[in-house]
């Protein structure tokens, strides 16, 4: 496969953020709309080890290139939110990832339930259930890079920008990983192909929409990807995703966008 595993793991780093000055944002704060994104942005990667448990009980958990991913992946998706939460904590607001961990774990059922059907769907499906897991993080960690590439674009805050750029390259990594994992096996199974199509169109949502409020996930939607030109970006990932084996015509970042109120 065209992405080099061992090079990742040895190179896997934490996004850097100590030579920033945080001191600007006290005379130069982020306005409360960029923070609230940036609230739900820091949830959601911190809310990768929760999706990790979920998929350490499919079929990826045994294929020996995903799991090595998974675990620095799981590592770096961290530390980006450990970097975006020093940024709402230079603001005055606070962001515990331990307490937002046992928040989660308090949810009941629908949580707990969540990692027991994965585990059945990826038991039944097999194999072919890797190519789906891919597929779904290629979608999203294209949309995790055009979100932060946007955020710093539309805010152009000297601090903010040079971190979010720095946080959307490693994202192109991971994008880099889930791609390619995608294609392969989406080209090598009809079942796959089969699969994907049908859990992208009745399944998927915007990257946090199944833990955030839906409140929460229409102002970040709004805030990143309205206007022509957000709606540009939106089109580019729907690109994306509908050139990959089997997927062609599909629309569901768009479709998902119109959910949530986001117009153009
Ligand atoms: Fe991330
Ligand atoms: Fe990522």
């Amino acid at each position: 496969m065209a992405f080099d595993i061992d090079k990742y793991t040895e190179t896997s780093v934490n996004v850097n953020w100590s030579d920033l000055d945080f001191d600007e944002f006290r005379t130069n704060p982020l306005p409360e709309s960029t923070l609230r994104s940036l609230r739900y942005m820091c949830d959601i990667e911190y809310h990768t080890v929760c999706y990790l448990r979920d998929m350490l009980v499919t079929p990826s958990h045994k294929d020996p290139e995903v799991s090595a991913f998974m675990t620095m992946w799981n590592r770096e998706e961290f530390w980006h939110g450990e970097a975006l939460a020093a940024v709402l904590g230079a603001h005055g607001v606070t962001v515990d990832f331990d307490e937002l961990k046992a928040t989660r774990l308090k949810l009941g059922w629908k949580d707990k339930l969540d990692p027991v059907k994965q585990s059945l769907l990826g038991n039944i499906v097999g194999k072919d259930f890797i190519a789906v897991h891919m597929i779904w993080g290629a979608a999203n960690e294209w949309s995790a890079v055009a979100a932060y590439n946007r955020l710093a674009d539309l805010e152009k805050h000297p601090v903010l920008a040079v971190l979010l750029k720095r946080i959307a390259k490693q994202e192109a990594k991971h994008v880099a990983f889930y791609a390619t994992q995608a294609r392969e096996r989406l080209a090598a199974s009809k079942k796959a192909r089969v699969l994907a199509r049908f859990a992208l169109k009745k399944a998927w949502g915007p990257v946090g929409s199944s833990v955030m409020e839906p409140d929460e996930v229409t102002h970040v939607m709004g805030h990143l990807f309205s206007g022509d030109e957000g709606m540009r970006e939106i089109r580019k990932l729907d690109d994306h995703i509908s050139r990959m084996p089997g997927l062609d015509g599909l629309e569901i970042v768009e479709t998902a966008m119109k959910k949530y109120g986001v117009a153009a």
